[in-house]
């Protein structure tokens, strides 16, 4: 349980801590001072320590030496903002480069910075950057790709993919795997279909049974790539290994991915061989107000 004490010297009476904490509802406001009355329903979310104008909370979670203040100046503008957005793509061409591990590192911790379902904060990484390895894994999602598309013929495998996917994502898996031959067509050919020879391969893994961790995944995923490409790298998410992998014992140990953590999303990143040099359009999505 976290350690929590309002210092009622400086506690103002504004009542934030307690506001924020809606749904922990770990502060009660006394007559002189807040008060930290149940801290054992604290999720150790950080917003009373960041929200406080006084800096009248002591949480040991959060050492405020540790918790430097927000600078409005150092946020970027909104324009510089939906930049980032419209410059960010899937890039497939990678350059020979090597990519440091320090970078890897701090492209995974600031993915960190994301909401998640509970502050569970339950995503790590593996990181393979060893190529022969991941040509292996390339190889080996090919050949399972193409095993599914032999199932696939099967008119009873069609029906259960129908009935347990729907009809339109049965129809969508049936032409994916149908592109399973080219794979294996392009990889005899000496190309790397799957990853693109990126020179590092990365999955996000949560533990399973846990409803939103794929949530809290794409969060930190996305924040992961915009920082990787003010880094100059590029990345592309590998949905043709992500599925694979999920259901494949073999990939899971290939890429050895402990037991009991569930893989939520693999990329791929590296130095990009192309640069792109505009921003394309987009569908503009719908937006009902109040649909009755
Ligand atoms: C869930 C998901 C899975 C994807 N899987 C692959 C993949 O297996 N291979 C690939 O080359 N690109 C993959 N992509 C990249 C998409 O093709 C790409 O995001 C889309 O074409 C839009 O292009 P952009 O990311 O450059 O804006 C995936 C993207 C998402 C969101």
């Amino acid at each position: 349980m976290s350690k929590i004490t309002v210092d009622d010297k400086a506690c103002i009476l504004c009542g934030a801590c307690a506001n924020v904490c809606v749904s922990a509802q770990v502060y009660d406001i006394g007559s002189r001072a807040a008060v930290a009355a149940r801290p054992e329903a604290c999720w150790g979310c950080g917003q009373c320590v960041s929200v406080c104008p006084v800096d009248a909370i002591d949480h040991d979670d959060f050492p405020l030496d540790k918790c430097p203040p927000i600078d409005e100046r150092h946020l970027p503008p909104i324009d510089d903002l939906v930049n980032l957005f419209r410059s960010r793509r899937s890039n497939r061409t990678f350059s020979d480069r090597d990519v440091s591990r320090d970078l890897v590192r701090e492209l995974v911790s600031i993915g960190r910075w994301a909401p998640t379902a509970s502050n569970n904060q339950g995503l790590d990484w593996v990181a393979i950057d060893d190529r022969t390895r991941i040509a292996e894994l390339s190889g080996a999602t090919v050949r399972t790709l193409l095993r599914w598309a032999g199932w696939a013929r099967n008119p009873i495998a069609r029906l259960a993919m129908r009935l347990v996917l729907g009809r339109e994502n049965a129809q969508a898996a049936w032409r994916s795997l149908a592109g399973a031959r080219s794979l294996a067509d392009r990889a005899r050919d000496g190309v790397d279909p799957i990853f693109y020879r990126a020179p590092v391969l990365l999955i996000g893994h949560t533990k399973p049974r846990s409803p939103f961790s794929r949530d809290d995944t794409i969060y930190a995923t996305y924040n992961l790539m915009l920082a990787a490409e003010r880094r100059g790298l590029a990345t592309c998410q590998i949905g043709l290994f992500q599925l694979p992998l999920a259901r494949s014992r073999k990939l899971r140990r290939a890429a050895s991915l402990p037991e009991d953590r569930v893989p939520q999303v693999c990329l791929v990143l590296g130095y990009p061989q192309y640069q792109f040099r505009r921003v394309v359009l987009r569908r503009v999505p719908d937006l009902v107000w109040n649909p009755r």
